[in-house]
């Protein structure tokens, strides 16, 4: 049934890095926002900066046919925000003014979220859609894109097992996660990993080494080290190269699987190699799971547009959507939980 509520004019931005489930999002703003409340949907072009030029394109229920599936986002994505650029949030008044923009959806991670906060405190209408494969958000149980690289890791291990065990080997594979272990600790779970290292544990080189050589004791044991992007070793067990940051200001992370393999391989002997699965992990078709939940978070979205829920982001509580405030989502990351890790933990070497 169409709503009675006043039609708007929407316009939806996808910003930072990419994650299956992005065009699932858009497409369920721009059906729901068309058909039930008659809005009409412009996207932003590469996130912010769309805003910022005036860069924007028109979506309907037909342009955005046959993109569910799709990995990546038709609008692109770029991690221009407005409070980097000079007058920049100026510059996206004057897009909302001229364009008759009554409301944004921001859809993004940590720093797009962060930004929409912001602007949201100067006054701008705009809700937010929680989105990365690293599911670190807080105020949603889930955000979409990580159950599809859970997956795209899992079936890697699983490859991995076979050649590690035919050659004897210890496989270390790194997979994303900067500054959480989510996607380690349930790839490494799901995959029977020997072991799995996360950026919320700080590991000990040595103590690892030891639990591979107890294990391969044991008889003819290969082993599989999952390692999140992030993981960091305790303090003075091992030397790590210096951070790098790309433009903006993010270390640009991948590498320490290879260093861990480097050190294994050296500390017992055991022949090891590395699989860096990177954005592997980030592209193509999102998984079933992964397409639910980011349709309805543009649902969801849309409709907070239209009880004007400035300054809110829809979320994942209980199997239920709600809205929860900005502030929530960017003040603390969703960490792995201590339950789940210590479960993680039982099969470890
Ligand atoms: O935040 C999501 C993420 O995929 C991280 O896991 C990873 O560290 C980062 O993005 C990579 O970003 P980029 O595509 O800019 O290299």
């Amino acid at each position: 049934m169409a709503s009675r509520l006043p039609a708007m004019r929407v316009c939806i931005l996808t910003g930072g890095g990419d994650c299956p489930g992005l065009n699932a999002v858009i497409r369920a703003v721009v059906r729901k926002g068309e058909r039930h409340y008659g809005d009409e949907v412009l996207g932003s072009l590469d996130g912010y900066r769309g805003l910022l030029d005036g860069e924007t394109v028109s979506l309907d229920v037909e342009s955005m046919r046959g993109t569910l599936p799709r990995g990546g986002t038709v609008l692109g994505t770029s991690r221009i925000q407005p409070y980097a650029v000079e007058g920049g949030v100026d510059k996206v008044r004057r897009t909302i003014h001229t364009l008759g923009i009554d409301a944004i959806i921001a859809v993004g991670g940590e720093g797009t979220l962060s930004c929409a906060h912001e602007l949201a405190r100067d006054g701008l209408p705009i809700v937010g859609v929680p989105k990365t494969i690293d599911n670190d958000i807080g105020g949603t149980e889930l955000t979409f894109g990580f159950d599809t690289a859970v997956q795209i890791a899992v079936e890697a291990i699983d490859r991995l097992h076979t050649t590690a065990e035919s050659h004897v080997r210890v496989i270390v594979v790194e997979v994303m996660g900067r500054h959480v272990g989510h996607i380690a600790a349930w790839a490494g779970m799901a995959a029977g990993a020997t072991m799995t290292l996360i950026p919320e544990e700080p590991f000990d080189i040595g103590a690892v080494c030891e639990s591979l050589v107890r294990r391969h004791e044991r008889g003819r044991y290969a082993s599989i080290v999952v390692v999140a992007e992030g993981a960091v070793p305790r303090a003075g067990t091992m030397d790590i190269p210096e951070k790098v940051f790309d433009q903006y200001g993010h270390v640009r992370l991948g590498g320490i699987g290879a260093i861990v393999a480097d050190e294994i391989e050296r500390r017992t002997g055991f022949e090891t190699r590395v699989t860096t699965l990177g954005h592997v992990q980030r592209g193509g078709t999102p998984t079933a799971f992964d397409r639910v939940l980011s349709t309805r978070f543009g649902l969801a979205a849309i409709d907070a547009v239209h009880r004007q829920a400035w300054g809110q982001m829809v979320a994942l509580r209980s199997g239920e959507m709600v809205l929860v405030p900005l502030t929530d989502a960017i003040a603390n990351l969703k960490v792995v939980e201590a339950a789940l890790w210590d479960d993680a933990s039982q099969f470890f070497a």
